[in-house]
């Protein structure tokens, strides 16, 4: 989240690689087109205990590989850490998209103390100094995370060019964008965008993408992986991409990392009286035609196979 359009982030929260060649691998097509195949993980939308925007998904890989993508606020550290305590305490990939506290927040906790948790990786998009100061209110979180990541002894990788995919057993992930240097709605604006897949279904998430982001997205040449079954939604579905975006490509499915007061717009005076966007996402979804959403607050744990 992010100042735009005259709200401020603030404002938003009180109101509730260097990179070695990769295999490339094409991915263009739906998956729900190239046929049902033995899934290759499992995708889990983590909702917020809190009710708020916290932006955290969890996958298990066949074989039995958990990876992570942002992982929440600060206060969702316990939530998480649980999780992924049951699922074995070892993540082998951790993504972060954008260093905002709602995406950033939880593994920041986690590396001051790490405890048994075991972390192999961690990969990034990490800010220049002008982005970074263009948020003087989260300059200062962005630093002390960034030092966290440099000063540990988890190997990090920044992401700095698009297109490389990871195989982790058989889940695919694909990094469509990178951090763009863009310094208006900045943070926001400089997310991850990243398209995770197999035989069975294809992901695609967009982070807090701006209105910016997503035309760059439109300008790269990974613009044909933004067709997928899922599609994460941009900003928690409100002031994101815009709609001639999501009408530039397919999807089917919405995921929604949404708190309910978001999703409603309703800071306590009702159905759409707060100043968020949301309602406006979702009639453009039904311009669409999409009828299949998982809002992580109102629908709780969301499993995928
Ligand atoms: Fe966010």
């Amino acid at each position: 989240m992010s100042k735009e359009k005259g709200i401020s982030r603030r404002h938003f929260l009180q109101s509730s690689a260097l990179l070695t060649a990769g295999t490339m691998i094409p991915t263009h097509t739906l998956a729900r087109e190239t046929g049902k195949g033995k899934s290759g993980f499992t995708m889990w939308q983590i909702p917020s205990h809190r009710n708020t925007i916290g932006n955290s998904y969890v996958f298990r890989t066949r074989g039995g590989k958990v990876v992570v993508m942002d992982g929440g606020f600060p206060e969702e550290e316990f939530t998480l850490r649980g999780f992924l305590g049951a699922l074995g305490n070892e993540v082998d990939a951790w993504f972060i998209s954008h260093p905002h506290d709602d995406h950033m927040g939880a593994l920041c906790q986690i590396l001051k103390d790490v405890q048994d948790l075991r972390i192999r990786h961690i990969y990034h998009s990490r800010l220049t100094d002008e982005v970074t100061d263009a948020e003087p209110h989260e300059a200062k979180k962005t630093r002390a995370f960034y030092k966290l990541l440099d000063e540990g002894t988890i190997p990090v990788t920044d992401i700095q060019q698009a297109g490389h995919t990871y195989d982790f057993d058989g889940m695919q992930l694909k990094i469509l964008s990178t951090a763009t240097g863009l310094t208006n709605n900045a943070y926001n604006n400089n997310s991850m965008i990243m398209r995770v897949w197999d035989r069975r279904k294809a992901i695609v998430f967009l982070g807090d993408a701006g209105v910016e982001c997503g035309d760059l997205m439109l300008r790269s040449p990974y613009r044909d992986d933004l067709n997928c079954d899922y599609l994460q939604m941009a900003h928690h579905g409100q002031q994101g991409c815009s709609e001639a975006f999501y009408r530039s490509f397919r999807f089917r499915a919405c995921l929604w990392p949404t708190p309910m007061w978001v999703w409603n717009n309703d800071t306590g005076n009702g159905y759409n009286t707060g100043h968020l966007k949301t309602i406006e996402t979702r009639l453009w979804m039904d311009r669409l035609g999409i009828k299949e959403h998982h809002v992580s607050v109102r629908d709780g744990l969301f499993r995928l196979d």
